[in-house]
């Protein structure tokens, strides 16, 4: 939003200190500046789920002048976006500033020519957004808006508020600032605690090694819904974005036995910090493989062992990825992991083996393909330069649109190169998660991302499938190969992080 005409972060201005203040959010927004800016994002595929977005429209719709990429980072960097790598983003907001003339420096890694509004097919736009991201996903100006339906904004005015208490259950009221009492919680912070890799490397003569440490999934919407006595909770997944971190999320089953309970409609809201202690995180491996791909990958479980469909897949996945690795789980203390965080396991295994053949190197790999093909059959390349810029094929059958294959081909980027570099939650030796802020997990700003080249095999036919989670691992196999294969993730974190 905007004070007197001034960016500034809503999510954490009291609004008492806004007495006497003018206050302008997205809607007071001229109309012709509205819809610049949503027509800029769709055609650059700069929002996804839509949830970062009308926070970063306000803070760009503040730039004067030229907008030039520095300007753009800085200005970003109070803002998170989980979904989308930033630079779409950024291109989106050249198009607005700048003006039309310069858009064209969007244009050269584009493959297709469906990337203006009036030839693109939005329906085929969100089919693919649903195929990249697991979920059901609006591609409409509306998502630039704020109106892509998240799952707080259908609840009816009146309904009780239930949030997350100190003991663990709910603490219900009429309204936010009343529950937030009667719970009684102090909000977490982040920690000095080192990050840690629960996961011993397995015993063996290895060509390299690999130990990962907790990441935080970090989708930008908390988990909420909202439900009245015997009806259907609202989704917490109501426009994508968690890429696999919601898709078992309590809060709608909570939302309906509270409303039961109440014989009211009841919102349940969980803060940034209860996502993070009891969101699902991607399980920790480490492994060892020889220089033809023969290997043992461990994958800590905090819960109870996986067991049945779930991990028949995923078995079946890494048999298809790295048909040399045999998987053992192993017992961690730690929050609660998932096999549907976004290619959980499998992408381990596909960077294992697709670095295998070069453990012989010593020190960084540049400038060298590294391809994944997912159990799915999406197909990438990535390859990384002297300058860390990021050069990507992608093929996912049928295109379908894209821009969006493309955006979230660099959204995928993005993830894996924090992923290896950067990404990791401090857990304690009790299994706690010790940073609780969306600072603390290391995700990369806009000003740390790279460029991203793509092209996208818009000549593929067939069946469309998923490509972004081919890039995910193919860019982390990269990245893995540029950092010299250094034992643990993530590289740029330090040693002292590091057990052994
Ligand atoms: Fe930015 Fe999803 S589009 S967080």
């Amino acid at each position: 939003m905007w004070v007197d005409g001034a960016p500034r972060v809503a999510c954490v201005t009291p609004a008492r200190r806004m007495d006497g203040r003018e206050v302008t959010t997205l809607e007071g927004l001229p109309e012709d500046d509205r819809s610049a800016w949503s027509s800029a994002l769709v055609a650059s595929g700069g929002s996804q789920c839509g949830f970062c977005t009308p926070g970063i429209v306000m803070r760009l719709a503040a730039l004067e002048g030229p907008a030039v990429d520095e300007r753009i980072d800085q200005s970003l960097l109070a803002h998170l976006c989980r979904c989308t790598g930033w630079q779409t983003i950024r291109e989106a907001a050249h198009a607005v500033v700048d003006g039309p003339s310069t858009t064209d420096r969007v244009e050269p890694d584009r493959t297709s020519a469906d990337t203006g509004s009036s030839s693109r097919d939005l329906d085929a736009a969100a089919a693919r957004a649903g195929l990249e991201g697991g979920v059901h996903q609006r591609v409409d100006p509306a998502v630039v808006l704020g109106d892509a339906g998240f799952a707080d904004d259908g609840c009816p005015d009146g309904a009780l508020v239930a949030v997350v208490g100190a003991k663990g259950g709910y603490a219900v009221a009429e309204s936010l600032p009343a529950a937030r009492a009667l719970a009684g919680k102090v909000q977490g912070r982040s920690t000095t605690v080192p990050l840690t890799h629960p996961v011993d490397v397995p015993p063996g003569d290895w060509a390299v090694t690999l130990a990962t440490t907790w990441v935080e999934p970090a989708y930008l919407e908390p988990d909420a819904s909202w439900c009245s006595p015997g009806g259907e909770p609202a989704s917490p997944v109501g426009n994508g974005g968690a890429f696999g971190g919601k898709l078992h999320s309590p809060v709608a089953e909570d939302a309906r036995r509270l409303a039961d309970e109440h014989g009211c409609p009841v919102r349940v809201l969980w803060s940034r910090e209860d996502v993070v202690r009891r969101g699902p995180k991607r399980p920790p491996v480490a492994a060892g493989v020889t220089a033809d791909g023969t290997g043992v990958l461990r994958v800590g479980i905090s819960g109870p062992k996986f067991d049945g469909p779930a991990w028949d897949a995923v078995v079946v996945a890494v048999a298809t990825v790295a048909p040399r690795l045999r998987l053992e789980q192993v017992a961690v203390a730690g929050p609660p992991v998932s096999l549907d965080l976004r290619a959980a396991v499998w992408a381990e295994a596909a960077v294992l083996a697709a670095v295998a053949h070069h453990a012989g190197a010593r020190g960084p790999v540049l400038d060298v393909p590294v391809e994944v093909i997912s159990p799915g059959g999406g197909r990438a390349t990535a390859r990384l330069g002297p300058d860390g810029s990021v050069d990507l094929e992608v093929s996912a059958g049928a295109v379908l649109d894209s821009v969006v294959l493309r955006s979230y081909a660099i959204g995928a980027a993005h993830q894996a190169l924090g992923w290896v570099g950067s990404e990791g939650i401090a857990v304690d030796a009790e299994g706690n998660v010790r940073d609780l802020t969306v600072r603390s997990f290391g995700i990369l700003q806009s000003r740390a991302m790279p460029p991203v080249d793509v092209r996208v095999d818009i000549g593929a036919t067939g069946t469309p499938v998923n490509g972004s989670d081919a890039v995910f691992a193919a860019v982390a196999a990269a990245r893995w190969l540029a950092d010299g294969l250094a034992p643990a993730w993530p590289t740029e974190r330090g040693a002292e992080s590091r057990r052994r």
